[in-house]
């Protein structure tokens, strides 16, 4: 099929063929409750320990997190969110001159998730850009609407010193001087997917985005305050994550479970679709340096279970989480060690 943008001012009144799924694979949205205890984090909070202690027991127990007086200024939120929602109403020839299937392009629109290569497609467009270093890869960035280079970077500034923030805590949550995380992760990439999701005519046939983990490091998800879509795996259910008022969502990604030797859960998490209302979804992704080498630190190897997972290159992992599908196994599971995986299957641990 001819693959294009589904923001281009028409609206559907039954879902095209390519996007609904086998009857297996459907949401399923009437057996997915609200989550009842979000762990929502004030990083406003002075006593710092205490602070540490909530983000450990998150990363533990749920993978992922809201923050609130997270020190990201209000302006540089809205400001992102208009320019983003300026840009997906431009005409559609204007937003076509920026669209391309190539995943290994820095700056492009695209729909779905890997059109060329996926039997399904998803409901969704999305803007995915390179935001680090800013000098290098703004150039290339949309020049319409105007302001979108101003805004977007000063939020690109602002949502990467959060994210050095909280690899701090997360660091010293795992009994670590604060800087370790950051130092095993070398001078990180930080992208962009300015998500959004028109309103679709049968949304318990698709999704927005499938089930899937994230590849890098850090998430810091910014949710349309209106208009809920995520959800997330917990103990084998679905759960949704209502919007929070002034938080971001963060979840840890394939790399700090790995890092962690698997006690920070990098967790599925899916986005779906409604009927009524176009959402829009602001992720911005800390990836490790391509040589940086992931490993879990000596203390967190476990009294001679050893490391899970074997020690790769961020750039050996990416290549392979793209060559695959977004809804398969854990990509994790492929860089485990055979010993430990031998080891679990005999002695269920
Ligand atoms: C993502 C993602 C969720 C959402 O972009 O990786 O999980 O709510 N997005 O859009
Ligand atoms: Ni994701």
């Amino acid at each position: 099929m001819e693959a294009k943008v589904i923001s281009g001012g028409t609206r559907f009144t039954r879902l095209p063929r390519s996007y609904v799924r086998p009857e297996s694979e459907r949401p399923r949205l009437s057996e997915v409750s609200a989550f009842e205890h979000v762990p929502i984090i004030d990083l406003g909070c002075n006593d710092r320990s205490r602070v540490v202690h909530q983000i450990g027991d998150a990363c533990r127990f749920y993978g992922f997190f809201q923050v609130i007086n997270h020190g990201v200024s209000t302006e540089a939120v809205e400001r992102m969110q208009e320019v983003a929602a300026e840009f997906f109403r431009l005409p559609v020839e204007e937003k076509m001159k920026l669209y391309s299937e190539d995943p290994t392009k820095t700056m492009r629109l695209s729909t779905s998730f890997n059109v060329k290569k996926e039997k399904v497609h998803n409901w969704r467009d999305y803007l995915r850009l390179h935001c680090h270093p800013l000098e290098k890869y703004m150039e290339e960035w949309p020049a319409n609407p105007p302001t979108f280079k101003e805004f977007v970077s000063n939020y690109c500034r602002e949502v990467r010193r959060l994210g050095y923030r909280l690899e701090e805590l997360i660091s010293e949550s795992l009994g670590f001087e604060k800087d370790a995380v950051r130092n095993i992760l070398g001078e990180q990439g930080q992208h962009m997917a300015v998500n959004f999701y028109p309103p679709c005519p049968e949304p318990e046939l698709t999704y927005g985005l499938p089930g899937h983990t994230d590849p890098n490091a850090l998430t810091i998800l910014l949710q349309d305050l209106h208009v809920a879509g995520l959800q997330v795996l917990k103990d084998g259910k679905w759960v949704a994550i209502d919007p929070h008022p002034n938080a971001f969502v963060i979840n840890i990604g394939d790399q700090l479970q790995a890092l962690s030797n698997g006690r920070y859960k990098s967790v599925w998490h899916r986005a779906i679709v409604n009927a009524d209302k176009p959402r829009m979804s602001i992720a911005s992704f800390l990836s490790p340096s391509s040589h940086a080498l992931i490993s879990s630190p000596v203390s967190l190897l476990d009294n001679g279970r050893g490391p899970i997972y074997r020690e790769f290159t961020y750039a050996e992992y990416y290549k392979k989480f793209c060559s695959r599908n977004l809804d398969q196994e854990h990509c994790l599971e492929l860089f485990k060690n055979r010993k430990r995986k031998w080891l679990e299957s005999i002695c269920n641990f």
